[in-house]
């Protein structure tokens, strides 16, 4: 005895099956924050922010994405705030001194860059930064 297939039936499961596939196809890449997140702008002297812009225990995020933190008072320090999973751009850290991407949650330490868990292959790159005339500026 043969089965008997409904054409309708058939044609709903397929029509499911496709948007089935498109629900889990590869999420869009994520979008960066807006500008109006960022503060400071680099302008051709290795300049990235006003010393006294970067909050004492966080930090900022440059408009050509460089995190500058301030985790001590006085003391400076910087990496990429670009995640090195998918270029998500990173946010300032939280008050535990943790980065959180937010694209795919990938965590980092504020205090060395590394990385703590998540999808991202390795830590955070470092920019070596110092205070010249108020401004934290690029060194090299
Ligand atoms: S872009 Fe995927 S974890 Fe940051």
């Amino acid at each position: 005895m043969s089965e008997v297939v409904c054409p309708r039936r058939a044609l709903l499961a397929g029509a499911g099956l496709t948007m089935l596939l498109a629900a889990c196809g590869e999420n869009p890449p994520p979008t960066a924050p807006s500008p109006s997140q960022n503060t400071g702008s680099g302008n051709g002297d290795g300049s990235l922010v006003k010393a006294a812009d970067v909050p004492v225990g966080g930090g900022v995020v440059t408009a050509d994405n460089v995190l500058v933190l301030q985790l001590t008072a006085g003391t400076f320090t910087a990496f990429s705030a670009v995640c090195p999973h998918q270029n998500f751009r990173l946010s300032p850290p939280d008050p535990q001194g943790l980065i959180t991407c937010v694209a795919h949650q990938s965590h980092f330490k504020a205090a060395d860059g590394s990385r703590v868990d998540g999808p991202a292959p390795s830590g955070l790159s470092p920019i070596a930064v110092q205070v010249v005339d108020g401004r934290v500026r690029r060194v090299g």
